[in-house]
């Protein structure tokens, strides 16, 4: 029965949200995701998407997901292993495998759901074992909210989580060493390849000699990486010169690869085959549409035929930061296009993102709990969908708004 105490509770909850700065409100786009976008009949500048390579709405893209419903119709009404593969699975796999450089993938509903079941399967299975075993899993405090809530499935017992501080190799290390005498069953470092709040790269080198140093496995999810960094976008082991050599990758076809959705976890072989075989969010839970399948097919196409895509979401993140900076604004250094403008407080930051988008500008403002207090900061995410006219038309708006609060001269 739906008594008086839940409905408080959930109000009581919802105040909180409100009171804290957390409650989220949903704007609503009223047509496709793209460089501008319609909003209550008016149109807004788009900066707050992570459709990195203006894929989203590609007309090749659309055209091929248009064609996949015609032949194969619109759902499978099957999890994978019962009826629910094609074909089209399988290429998938085969091809993003081959361009991460892996020896095989497997494909998940969302990367939210290849996190949860990469953890939950491996570190809870006894692998032959009599279950009482312990795994230390070594985790960035910044990782996403996935791998947090993959943590939340390893049981107790069996998992010895450490977290450390935000992009603080030396901390690891430490970690590791402590740990270097006890009997763990296996050793995992987690990181996101680059971090969303402000656009950092994990310091995949360093961590990668470490799990060597210490026979960690690596597991890095890429989900703003893939298709944005590196020479081929194959992500930032690639990026880093380490294509190949990272054990496991996880990632989306949710942001760069066309933006619809779908997951995935590459890797070593028989990683991938225990997966198949164990891990729960891929088996029960449905396989992935035809028509997102072979649209997210072209999406790694394209990616191979224009490789100027790549070129210029870099050009305009470049382009952008350097923008923000004349200006006189604080912005976070990198290479990333996720390039925040610090501002710090966060009453201003939130009075300034609703200014910006009364002036057609659409972006993401970040303050605490988010991000650290006296951090908040604008998120702008450039793709190589933006004209340079519309990126000036963006720093103008910057620049008129900070002029308005007293912020620029
Ligand atoms: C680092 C990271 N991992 C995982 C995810 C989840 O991806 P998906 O939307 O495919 O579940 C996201 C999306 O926000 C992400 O940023």
């Amino acid at each position: 029965m739906y008594t008086k105490k839940i409905t408080e509770s959930i109000k009581k909850e919802l105040e909180n949200l409100k009171v804290q700065g957390k409650f989220k409100v949903e704007r609503e786009l009223e047509g496709a995701q793209g460089p501008e976008v319609e909003i209550g009949g008016k149109k807004y500048l788009m900066f707050a998407s992570n459709n990195y390579l203006g894929l989203a709405n590609s007309p090749e893209i659309v055209k091929s997901a248009k064609d996949a419903v015609e032949k194969y119709g619109f759902g499978l009404s099957s999890v994978r292993f019962i009826s629910g593969t094609e074909t089209l699975h399988k290429e998938l796999e085969k091809k993003l495998s081959h361009f991460l450089g892996t020896e095989d993938t497997i494909l998940y509903s969302t990367n939210f759901m290849s996190n949860l079941g990469f953890f939950a399967s491996f570190t809870n299975e006894a692998f032959g074992g009599d279950g009482s075993h312990i795994d230390a899993i070594y985790s960035d405090e910044l990782n996403h909210a996935s791998i947090i809530d993959a943590f939340k499935l390893c049981k107790k017992e069996n998992t010895q989580k450490r977290i450390y501080p935000h992009g603080d190799v030396s901390a690891l290390e430490k970690m590791l060493e402590e740990d270097k005498d006890k009997n763990y069953r296996f050793k995992i470092i987690v990181t996101d390849g680059v971090f969303s709040m402000e656009g950092y790269l994990a310091d995949l080198p360093k961590i990668k000699e470490l799990a060597d140093k210490h026979e960690a496995l690596l597991f890095v999810d890429d989900a703003h990486a893939v298709g944005v960094l590196g020479k081929t976008g194959a992500g930032t082991g690639e990026h880093f010169g380490l294509q190949g050599q990272i054990d496991i990758i996880s990632g989306t076809f949710g942001k760069a690869l066309g933006g619809a959705v779908g997951g995935y976890v590459a890797g070593r072989a028989d990683i991938v085959e225990f997966l198949r075989q164990k891990s729960r969010t891929y088996l029960f839970s449905n396989s992935i549409p035809p028509s997102v399948v072979v649209a997210s097919m072209k999406a790694l196409d394209l990616l191979n035929e224009k490789p100027e895509l790549l070129i210029k979401v870099k050009e305009n993140a470049k382009y952008f930061r350097d923008g923000v900076k004349k200006l006189g604004f604080e912005v976070l250094e990198g290479e990333h296009p996720i390039v925040p403008v610090m501002l710090g407080d966060a009453g201003l930051t939130q009075e300034f993102s609703k200014k910006l988008f009364e002036h057609g500008l659409y972006v993401m403002g970040l303050w605490f709990p988010v991000v650290p207090e006296g951090k908040a900061r604008l998120r702008f995410q450039i793709s190589a969908g933006h004209t340079i006219e519309q990126i000036d038309q963006a720093l103008s708006t910057l620049s008129l708004v900070g002029k308005e609060m007293g912020i620029l001269k």
